[in-house]
């Protein structure tokens, strides 16, 4: 029996990071992939980074889904922005390791492209907000999002025909370098140059281009099973999230259906990925970061460093009043709680239970307005810790009361729990 197969069969299933981002679903994402067709990344871009051990052997990716280290089809959907460069390093870095990625890999024709532009412009722009900053990861995700909405990005398809392709860049760039020089005074880009390598990125990358909405509803119709691998996290949610401190793009749950477009009725389960505790890379409120030496602890024992920037990860407890969200605006139906591992030598741990507001109240639910948001303080209970290594199939009965804890609390089941890094080191719970 496979692992969905325990968890309850379901088709269409998302996988959602349910905090900051970096909860650990590509793990997730490549345990559930064994027993799927196929696996659609739905957002985001190469701010993704993604590490998945198996035997011993770590892959990082950024834009291919999850499920290409087991061999399954992969779509990239219209929701996605595709960096070509990082996009084709990375399928040459998985085949020269003996990955097919050719007739595997459907890229979405509406997915929008990364320019050098959209790089230049988010590092000039971060580098201008000096301590406003937001901690993009400069990728260039924002300005290429930004494009999309004002209708004048260039999208995957452009690549397939390149007369359209270089009329796209020709418009695009006499506008871009004049930002670029007169408004933050750096080099502008050469028409020739940008044309000539994108024309190059496009014969590589035409075999991949395909309708990938239909792809989905055929495989749905099949009743295949599909897997949705959300990027970033709930609270990088551009509507949703702690903005302006979030992403560009819909991480939550409902991004997929947008993404592939389909109804959202075509969606079984939406599985929340949450670490047992909180990392958020980059600038904004965190009310249950580690105050002390313990921040430091938890980074060394989570290995707590950015896999695309390997900037450090700020790290604090377990957060309920913004898991709580996370079960609402996705609608979680289950949750992976993944790294329990490492909180195995604590003698005890605090969980956030409530935030306290400058009014004085105290609230379970997340702040809907940002100011509560940015001066509450965490209400915290204290749970023992078990103190011992999580070995073989059962947890420490302390570590079992934690994961019972969280379910209480959340009023959603624990299906997964992630004890170590590889991808057999997950207990499935009844
Ligand atoms: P993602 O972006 O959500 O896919 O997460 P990342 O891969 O960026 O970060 C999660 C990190 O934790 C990776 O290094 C994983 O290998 C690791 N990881 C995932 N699950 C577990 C777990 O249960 N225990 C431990 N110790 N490490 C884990
Ligand atoms: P995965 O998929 C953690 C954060 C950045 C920054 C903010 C905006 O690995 O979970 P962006 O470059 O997207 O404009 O940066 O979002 N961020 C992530 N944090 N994990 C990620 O992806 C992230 N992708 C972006 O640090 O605070
Ligand atoms: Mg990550």
């Amino acid at each position: 029996m496979g692992i969905r197969d325990r968890l309850a069969h379901v088709p269409a299933t998302v996988i959602v990071g349910a905090q900051w981002g970096d909860e650990g679903k590509g793990k997730i994402v490549d345990l559930l992939a064994q027993d799927s067709d196929l696996v659609c990344r739905y957002q985001g871009g190469p701010n993704a980074g993604h590490t998945i051990v198996v035997d011993g052997e770590t892959f990082k990716i950024r834009a291919v889904p999850s499920g290409i280290i087991t061999g399954k089809a992969c779509a990239i959907g219209a929701g996605c922005v595709v960096d070509p460069q990082v996009l084709i390093g990375e399928l040459d870095d998985l085949e020269s390791r003996g990955l097919r990625t050719a007739g595997l890999v459907f890229l979405s024709g509406n997915a929008h492209l990364i320019m050098p532009w959209h790089v230049a412009l988010d590092g000039a722009r971060e580098r201008k907000l000096g301590n406003l900053q937001i901690g993009t990861t400069r990728r260039g995700i924002g300005p290429a999002y930004a494009d999309k909405a004002t209708r004048i990005g260039i999208r995957v398809q452009d690549l397939l025909d390149p007369k359209i392709l270089r009329q796209k860049i020709e418009l695009a760039i006499t506008e871009k370098n004049v930002w670029l020089e007169r408004v933050y005074e750096i080099a502008p880009f050469d028409l020739e140059e940008v044309a000539h390598t994108y024309e190059s990125y496009a014969q590589r990358l035409r075999p991949y281009i395909a309708d990938t909405s239909l792809l989905v509803d055929r495989a749905l119709r099949n009743g295949d099973n599909v897997l949705f691998e959300g990027a970033q996290g709930t609270l990088l949610d551009l509507d949703h999230g702690t903005y302006p401190f979030v992403t560009s793009s819909s991480p939550i749950a409902a991004g997929a259906a947008v993404s592939f477009g389909i109804g959202p009725n075509r969606i079984d389960a939406v599985l929340g990925v949450s670490k047992a505790y909180v990392t958020r890379v980059g600038e904004g409120p965190f009310p249950s970061e580690i105050q002390g030496e313990d921040q430091e602890c938890v980074r060394e024992l989570g290995g707590e460093f950015g896999t695309v920037t390997g900037r450090e990860r700020r790290c604090g407890w377990l957060d309920l009043p913004a898991l709580r969200f996370a079960v609402r605006v996705n609608g979680i139906t289950s949750l992976a709680l993944t790294k329990i591992d490492v909180l195995s030598s604590f003698a005890e741990i605090p969980i956030c239970v409530r935030y306290a507001l400058p009014d004085g109240t105290e609230t379970e639910d997340f702040p809907a307005h940002q100011s509560d948001f940015h001066h509450c303080r965490p209400v915290w209970e204290v749970l023992p810790g078990w103190q011992e290594e999580i070995v073989g199939n059962e947890l420490p009965d302390a570590a079992a009361a934690y994961v019972r804890f969280v379910e209480d609390a959340l009023g959603v089941p624990v299906s997964l729990v992630g004890i170590g890094q590889g991808r057999e080191a997950v207990l499935t719970l009844p």
